[in-house]
């Protein structure tokens, strides 16, 4: 039967980002409000596929990710997450819920932005909502604070706001997936990279309450966003490439000053910093700059001249199971539904 509220079932695609300037810290955790902005690249190539279909016919929410159906908290998370679509929608019913990632979840690679923009957007749509990108984006930022970047390709800044409502939080493209095509990502994957054990949204409180680092690491933040968003501007690599691993030492130290400490990455991981150092003295210039998010993954920045360069070192890192090369990529889009019948 055609439904008047519009499609039940909607499929929607999203890339991971990894952030420059990461968010780190709520202000307001049950708005998931952040504690200052944050600049991420949106990735191409790797993907968060989800499909949502409303069933009256089902007696409870059913979520499949990458063939396995989870229980506790993944699982939680998405019910919440349906829950606010069913308040903002007036729906009422279950959602079966299919996700598939082509890149390996939960050790780094930020399946959980991607997971959650691709949720918000087949939800929503599913639902019968028509919500503008930045609105979907502001959704999304409930599941996880980083899936509000996904909802957009290139380079987005996610601003932080001031309000207590969160009206002027939200995340904004703030250059296009082809404003610097020589920009190149090579992640190094590290073997046996260990699962999160403490969920990121409890770990970044964590640090708020406990490193005597963060007040500082705050005070700095928005000069260092101001200056990475200039060099990206000017694509001005070598520039970035000393903001980026700045910014990632900042963080890292506020992870690990963190009580009890928050030790992100392996020896495998530290091998990978170093060698990145290594390049850059022996160049004599900055080449490729390193970041990494709450995972033993490492991202390094270069320049398409480079890359290859880069690639065969850490190729040689004892520890690397595979190295990806990367580029920015496009943001969320609607794949199937979205019409008017069911
Ligand atoms: O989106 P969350 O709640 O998983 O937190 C992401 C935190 C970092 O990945 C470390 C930084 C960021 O801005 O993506």
């Amino acid at each position: 039967m055609a439904d008047p509220r519009g499609s039940r079932a909607a499929t929607y695609e999203a890339a991971p980002n990894i952030a420059l300037v990461k968010y780190w810290g709520m202000r307001d955790p049950a708005l998931g409000l952040p504690m200052n902005s944050s600049l991420s690249v949106t990735l191409d190539r790797l993907k968060t596929r989800t499909s949502v279909r409303f069933d009256p016919a089902l007696p409870e929410d059913r979520f499949v990710l990458n063939g396995i159906e989870p229980s506790g908290g993944p699982l939680d998370a998405v019910v919440r997450f349906l829950d606010r679509v069913r308040a903002l929608s007036g729906r009422t019913e279950r959602a079966d819920v299919v996700s598939s990632n082509n890149f390996q979840t939960a050790s780094g690679l930020a399946s959980s932005a991607s997971g959650f923009a691709a949720l918000a957007g087949a939800a929503t749509t599913a639902a019968g909502l028509r919500l503008s990108p930045r609105a979907l984006s502001s959704l999304a930022r409930l599941g996880s604070g980083s899936a509000s970047r996904s909802v957009f390709g290139g380079f987005v800044e996610w601003r932080a706001g001031r309000k207590p409502d969160g009206s002027d939080c939200y995340a904004v493209p703030l250059f296009g997936p082809r404003h610097w095509p020589a920009l190149v990502d090579v992640v190094a994957l590290v073997a046996g990279a260990p699962e999160k054990q403490v969920r990121s949204a409890e770990a970044m409180q964590s640090t708020v309450r406990t490193s005597p680092e963060y007040a500082g690491r705050q005070a700095s933040l928005p000069a260092r966003l101001r200056a990475i968003r200039d060099a990206i501007r000017r694509r001005e690599g070598p520039r970035l490439f000393d903001l980026i691993m700045e910014e990632c030492d900042d963080f890292r130290t506020v992870c690990e000053t963190t009580v009890p400490t928050l030790d992100y990455l392996t020896p495998v991981s530290r091998r990978i910093l170093d060698a990145v150092r290594a390049l850059n003295e022996e160049a004599g210039t900055t080449l490729a700059g390193y970041t990494h998010d709450a995972g033993a993954h490492v991202h390094i920045f270069t320049l398409e001249r480079s890359a290859s360069r880069v690639r065969r070192r850490l190729e040689d890192v004892v520890g690397v199971s595979r190295v990806l090369t990367l580029h920015a990529g496009e943001g969320g889009r609607l794949v199937a539904g979205g019409g008017r019948a069911a």
